[in-house]
């Protein structure tokens, strides 16, 4: 079986090989889960319903897009000190000069080429139909103008640039392009002198001082977070999704529940992803750079990276098409979504070996969506290289071969169970193909000249 770990391995270990890449830049950071048992329904009926209309769409994607672009370097852990080896810094300086460094990244950050409309329009073209931005990451930098901060693009070299409050213009040119559309928001902020207190050491992700020495501080951390969750969801509105990173910080520290509700008045139905943290809060889990490893029941959205990194890097190894097919085919097979993590330029484009790779998936999805959009998870849904999905008419399963890379295809595809009735299509070609059926196992033989590509079987089932 292929699963996630089998793709991600292989993908780095060849990266790896060719690019010479530093361990630490294969690591990914992977959060810990929120547990399945854990799920809580919402009550309000909005959000229901907007859940199950984001679980039609099956196919977003996640940008990162801050300071950490400017060098393409990994997305804000650089400058919190914890000793980890998925944390690279440069060495040739010490930590202070560092963080001086990176903070001054704002000064340089000036995006002339912004071109939201072509972010819109590469990602309609791979099939995706949501979309979630980095509105402020870990670093504090945000991508919209805040009044509470002057440490935004807004206030940069980028001011007077006609679309200095970047995240408006991002989520507008997808609402345009008819996207559910979300904010990604960190909780913690390195960069807020009431999280980090300047007269201490910031050792780690989590605030540096004791609350219970400095109540005041932390207060006034909880107003600063509150206020901009709240001039966000009220200024730059309606939004489908508020995706909250950072989980060491709870909803509860933020003021969540006071900030949703108010939210929920200008966008009916918002889905409130409390990320990690289990409860009313956490409207979809997610799990982060991999594919759980069976069905789940509730709401949920793999997240992974098209390169090794989410934001923009240099000479970035992205995986094939392929990949991202088979990947969006096991999530959907499994009853999730997948996000799909894109860095746009410095400059403020998607660049060209992303265009492409994602321009190839959209083909494929131009002929065989039928099969992922909208499709419910069937309870048989997996056998070897076949994944299964149904119509929600019921009646009509869908079996789709995955195939890698370079792969040739066989001249047989079978499978298990979820026997087929009268003609099956296969999607590629929009023709019939020939089956046999003995006992539970089915044999369909290919026709000459396919596309090496991965297949979908359309039939109804017995
Ligand atoms: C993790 C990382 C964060 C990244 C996020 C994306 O939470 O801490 O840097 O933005 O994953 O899923």
């Amino acid at each position: 079986m292929r699963t996630f770990r089998t793709w991600m391995a292989a993908g780095l270990m060849g990266c790896a090989a060719t690019l010479g890449v530093r361990a630490q830049d294969v690591q990914g950071f992977v959060h810990e889960q929120s547990d399945a048992s854990g799920y809580v329904w919402p009550e309000d009926r909005q959000v229901r319903e907007k859940l199950a209309e984001w679980q039609d769409q099956k196919f977003g994607v996640l940008f990162h897009w801050g300071l950490y672009s400017v060098p393409g370097i990994v997305e804000s852990w650089s400058i919190c000190s914890e000793d980890e080896e998925w944390i690279p810094r440069d060495t040739t300086m010490s930590y202070d000069e560092y963080k001086r460094w990176y903070w001054g990244l704002k000064d340089r950050f000036n995006p002339t080429g912004f071109a939201p409309e072509q972010w819109a329009a590469v990602m309609k073209d791979a099939g995706m139909r949501y979309m979630i931005f980095t509105t402020k990451h870990h670093d504090g930098f945000c991508m919209y103008d805040s009044k509470y901060t002057d440490f935004s693009i807004a206030r940069g070299p980028f001011r007077t640039n006609a679309r200095r409050d970047v995240a408006r213009h991002v989520f507008d040119a997808f609402r345009e392009a008819g996207f559910m559309v979300g904010a990604y928001f960190s909780k913690p902020d390195w960069h807020c002198p009431w999280y980090w207190h300047p007269y201490f050491a910031t050792p780690t992700r989590r605030h540096n001082y004791k609350k219970e020495r400095h109540p005041d501080w932390w207060q006034r951390y909880q107003t600063f977070t509150e206020n901009q969750l709240l001039e966000l969801t009220a200024g730059y509105g309606p939004f489908d999704i508020l995706w909250l990173d950072g989980g060491w910080v709870t909803g509860e520290d933020v003021h969540l529940d006071n900030v949703l509700a108010r939210a929920r008045q200008t966008s009916p139905g918002l889905i409130s992803v409390d990320r990690t943290i289990r409860g009313r809060n956490e409207n979809y889990q997610t799990p982060e750079r991999s594919i759980p490893d069976r069905q789940l029941s509730y709401p949920w959205e793999s997240c992974l990276t098209l390169s090794n990194d989410w934001g923009w890097t240099p000479n970035a190894p992205y995986k094939a098409p392929e990949r991202v097919i088979a990947a969006l085919v096991e999530v959907t097979a499994k009853g999730g979504c997948l996000l799909l993590g894109v860095g746009p330029t410095p400059e403020g484009t998607i660049e060209q070996p992303v265009v492409e790779r994602l321009h190839r998936v959209g083909e494929w999805l131009r002929q065989n969506g039928e099969a992922i959009y909208a499709t419910r998870p069937t309870p048989h849904y997996h056998d070897g290289h076949v994944w299964f999905t149904a119509n929600k008419d019921g009646r009509t399963l869908y079996a789709i071969y995955t195939v890698e890379e370079g792969e040739a295809l066989p001249a047989e595809i079978g499978w298990t169970k979820n026997l087929p009735k009268g003609k099956m299509y296969l999607l590629q070609t929009g023709k019939r193909v020939k089956y046999a059926v003995d006992g539970e196992r089915v044999t369909v033989s290919l026709p000459q000249g396919l596309r090496s590509e991965s297949l979908v079987f359309r039939f109804e089932a017995e």
